[in-house]
């Protein structure tokens, strides 16, 4: 895909690390490849500042009521997860900034696809199975880690978010890892400069 006037960027963030996140400084530097990049537009869903909560048994049923028939409350409830897809729906590029927490996403940003993926709305069920809904978008996941996981079978992490995004039809998904951030000071620079070049790398195939 070529940069083209309209495209706009819509980052994702979650480390509960604040100023010393990593995947918050991938994308921090991703926003600085972008910044003289013409008329890109790049809005942040900091899922940290802005925590959802869990999507809860009312919630959930909120969705399953015709919008004019919703009460006060399930119209608010509802109006979370419409708004979230709404947000997305209007961006081109998707980037996931993801710490592995515990061999799994922070669940501020599980939290978050639990609004995303939405039967009726985003995918659906058909004989075949499910269907994404969503066209036309492409993501880029910045996936920092403790440890060292791509390619072995205790990265669930990888397949996962894969598998969310597949699930409503994201399927054109770019990875850049910076593995084995607790691995010494050395090895952390050394990864997270590999990370910083496969972002500019990116911004110029974008
Ligand atoms: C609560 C917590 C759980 C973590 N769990 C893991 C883990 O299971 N495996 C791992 O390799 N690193 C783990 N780490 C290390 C993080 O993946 C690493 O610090 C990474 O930089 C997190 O991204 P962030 O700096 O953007 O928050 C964990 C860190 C925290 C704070």
């Amino acid at each position: 895909m070529s940069m083209t006037a309209s495209t706009k960027v819509l980052v994702v963030t979650s480390s509960i690390l604040g100023e010393h996140s990593q995947s918050r400084a991938l994308a921090d530097h991703l926003r600085e490849g972008l910044a003289g990049r013409g008329d890109v537009t790049v809005t942040e869903r900091d899922l940290i500042a802005d925590e959802l909560p869990h999507l809860g048994s009312d919630e959930l049923s909120s969705w399953g009521v015709e919008p004019a028939e919703r009460s006060a409350e399930q119209a608010r409830l509802a109006g979370r997860s419409d708004a979230l897809i709404e947000e997305l729906l209007e961006h081109d590029v998707l980037v996931l900034a993801v710490p592995l927490y515990n061999l799994g996403v922070p669940s501020q940003l599980k939290a978050w696809f639990d609004r995303i993926l939405r039967a009726g709305k985003t995918f659906r069920y058909t004989e075949k199975g499910p269907q994404g809904l969503v066209e036309g978008k492409r993501a880029l996941i910045l996936a920092t880690r403790g440890g060292q996981y791509v390619g072995t079978e205790m990265d669930s992490q990888t397949p996962h978010l894969m598998s969310m995004l597949g699930l409503i039809g994201i399927s054109d998904v770019d990875t850049v890892f910076a593995e084995g951030l607790a691995m010494g000071e050395k090895h952390a620079a050394a990864t997270l400069k590999e990370a910083r070049q496969a972002i500019d790398g990116y911004l110029e195939r974008l």
